[in-house]
């Protein structure tokens, strides 16, 4: 089997009846999404919050309930992938450039579970580069300002326009020449005003499911 699709559906195993749960975004949480589906026909009760405008589609088409953020407190569980993740379970996220709302859901599940195939295991975060979600207005003073913390940052661009989030944003890709403190780093991007959100997720993940190509499942707990 897919090692993404034995990761997301792995993680399903985590999903319990009557939860509360967060969707995440992309190609290996869409097989969670997709087995929850299967298992909402089945009779299963859950309410969810989608992380994206493709994941909210997505999950309407297969009839998995849905709840606005602002309607709930607490996410009992949330699933999502993510672009590396390190032995520490730190993370980089937003390939898909849905960061923003994956954080904030993320932040108020009780249990943060990452998806992911083998490759993006990795001994240090950096080489995928950073996404970084920012105001247009101004955005390329936002780059400079990131430069000046030693960051090199490409606009993210979809048919030669630059790429839109679902919140009307922009995103700057990012290289730093070192990721090893992923604290200060994060708070120090937040502090530049033009930055909406970055995609390091840092102390957030519970659970990684990672699906290998050799079709084993290996599940890593954070210590
Ligand atoms: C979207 C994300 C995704 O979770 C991340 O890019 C991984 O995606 P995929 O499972 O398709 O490799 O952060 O913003």
């Amino acid at each position: 089997m897919e090692a993404k699709k034995l990761a997301g559906e792995k993680a399903v195993e985590y999903v319990e009846d009557g939860m509360l749960l967060g969707l995440g975004t992309g190609s290996t949480v869409y097989w969670s999404i997709l087995k929850l589906g299967e298992l909402v026909k089945k009779g299963l009760n859950i309410r969810c919050v989608p992380t994206s405008i493709n994941t909210e589609k997505l999950a309407v088409e297969l009839g998995i309930p849905l709840v606005k953020l602002s309607d709930i407190d607490q996410l009992d569980l949330a699933i999502d992938g993510a672009d590396e993740v390190d032995p520490n379970l730190q993370l980089i996220k937003g390939g898909g450039g849905a960061l923003l709302r994956e954080k904030m859901v993320a932040s108020i599940a009780r249990r943060f579970i990452v998806v992911v195939d083998d490759s993006k295991f990795v001994s240090e975060l950096g080489k995928f580069p950073l996404p970084v979600e920012v105001v247009q207005f101004g955005w390329d003073i936002t780059s400079k300002q990131i430069a000046e913390l030693g960051g090199s940052s490409v606009l993210r661009t979809f048919n030669r326009e630059p790429f839109i989030t679902d919140n009307g944003n922009y995103i700057l890709d990012c290289h730093f020449p070192t990721l090893d403190d992923p604290v200060r780093i994060t708070s120090e991007l937040n502090l530049i005003p033009g930055v909406v959100e970055n995609g390091l997720f840092v102390n957030m993940a519970d659970i990684v499911v990672i699906g290998g190509t050799n079709g084993v499942v290996d599940t890593k707990f954070r210590g």
